[in-house]
């Protein structure tokens, strides 16, 4: 099948999304498209809340609640004339991830692809990420560099084709990633206390899709048109819907960490208070808290290194956050230090970006940065308008298009899985399809 129908399963961390994306080469160019026809996706940002990250173990508890609800709904409102019928492969993000949370997804794709006896396709998350940018430009063509910033990868990849060594990546995280960064900031200055809880959610909200300072383009072409779209639900909602799973349950009785704000203490992994901060940041004066900007100090062994680095930006908000005479508790202050936190940030992903580009220029790319078919900004962290600005501004420094897929598709979810393997088993040999079983290699 050339023009593949996949239902993609994701549950690396604490989303769980069940989707499904049509495939076609209708358009001029003979592109490959993707048209989303079903949509399922529960976040479980309320059952994690208490504890300042994401738990490990409740979000496989809720995965597997959660499939059921997202596979019925694939089942019910398949968006497809012959149902589930009409699919061709069942794809699931095969990792990196969190182990106990993949599996729930692994063992419900091999079960549905045995069901419908149709091949099963492993993702790789990051692979998938990066492809989402081509779901809403189809024309993207390679190499492209992508700057891939999630709650677990900040990193910039050159993307030379599909398949097994397709992904160079360039440079990556010496601590923290942006994602976690983002996390560790917003429980520093209690977010919580200053904007809704729900704010955390990308949430599907028109007026925030189209957030991005210009670095849209295209956005939304192909991703959403006339799909069945359940909308995010949150975790009391998915188990209204579902009867028979009510999780607040499980937290109660569960011999787990203790109930009340957790430290880092590497129990959880990142969470997704990103757009609270964001949403925080807005209302500071970036000018009022000096920051560092990482690896950019005089004489540090990284100074001028392809890297990123967000340990010590993040070390040193906490210790303005604990200095005397700060009271993050005041909103002013609190969104004085997101603000300042983030236009450090954002600037260090500036700083490494061009020095990316600055090496593609220098004959990492044949053709210079100019020759390049995009600048991709992807992963949760995408959804942040001051970094899609950021990409945007240096793309058009070097005169590269820049394509962001839109926030829905930024953070964890189905879709994005689907269609990666949409792409995969379009370029592959017919042949590949009979054991259409493999992941992507980032080295
Ligand atoms: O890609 P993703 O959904 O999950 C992983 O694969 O890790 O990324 C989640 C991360 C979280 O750290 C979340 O706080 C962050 O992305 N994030 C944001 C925003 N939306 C999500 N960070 C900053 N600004 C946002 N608008
Ligand atoms: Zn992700």
């Amino acid at each position: 099948v050339r023009c593949p129908t996949v239902l993609g399963i994701e549950t690396s961390c604490d989303d769980t999304g069940v989707a499904i994306v049509r495939s076609s080469t209708a358009s001029a160019g003979g592109f490959l498209e993707g048209e989303v026809t079903s949509d399922f996706l529960a976040s479980q940002f309320d059952l994690h809340a208490t504890y300042g990250g994401v738990v490990p173990r409740l979000a496989a508890r809720a995965h597997e609640a959660n499939l059921p609800l997202g596979l019925r709904h694939a089942e019910t409102s398949s968006g497809l004339a012959g149902g589930l019928a009409d699919v061709d492969a069942v794809a699931v993000t095969a990792g990196p991830g969190l182990a106990i949370c993949l599996r729930h997804g692994f063992a419900a794709a091999v079960q549905l692809a045995e069901r419908l006896r149709v091949p099963l396709v492993k993702v790789n998350h990051l692979e998938a990420h990066v492809l989402a940018a081509t779901l809403a430009a189809p024309e993207m063509r390679f190499p492209f560099l992508v700057l891939l910033a999630s709650g677990g990868h900040t990193m910039l990849v050159l993307a030379k084709s599909l398949g097994l060594g397709g992904f160079t990546v360039l440079s990556t995280t010496l601590d923290d990633s942006l994602g976690e960064a983002f996390d560790k900031v917003a429980r520093a200055v209690r977010v919580g206390d200053h904007c809704a809880a729900d704010a955390g959610l990308n949430a599907d909200d028109p007026s925030r899709a189209g957030a991005g300072a210009g670095a849209d383009s295209g956005a939304g072409a192909g991703a959403g048109s006339g799909a069945t779209v359940a909308r995010t639900l949150t975790m009391a909602e998915a188990a209204a819907a579902g009867g028979e799973c009510d999780l607040r349950g499980v937290v109660e009785t569960s011999k787990g960490p203790p109930v009340g704000p957790s430290r880092d203490d590497g129990e959880t992994v990142a969470g997704h208070l990103g757009a609270a901060l964001e949403r925080l940041a807005a209302d500071g004066d970036a000018d009022a808290v000096p920051l560092p900007v990482p690896l950019r100090g005089g004489g540090g062994k990284h100074r001028g290194r392809a890297a990123f680095s967000f340990a010590g930006l993040k070390s040193a908000v906490v210790r303005v956050c604990e200095s005397p005479g700060v009271d993050v508790r005041e909103r002013e202050v609190a969104a004085a230090i997101a603000a300042s936190f983030q236009r450090s940030a954002v600037t260090h992903v500036s700083d490494q970006l061009r020095l990316a580009l600055a090496a593609c220029d220098a004959g990492a790319v044949e053709g210079g940065a100019a020759s390049l078919g995009a600048l991709v900004v992807c992963g949760g962290v995408a959804a942040n308008s001051s970094v899609r600005a950021a990409v945007a501004a240096a793309a058009a420094e070097f005169g590269v298009p820049v394509f962001a897929p839109p926030p829905r598709l930024c953070t964890d979810n189905a879709v994005m899985v689907a269609w990666a393997a949409a792409r995969k088993l379009h370029s592959s040999e017919p042949a590949a399809l009979a054991d259409a079983c493999w992941e992507a290699d980032f080295s």
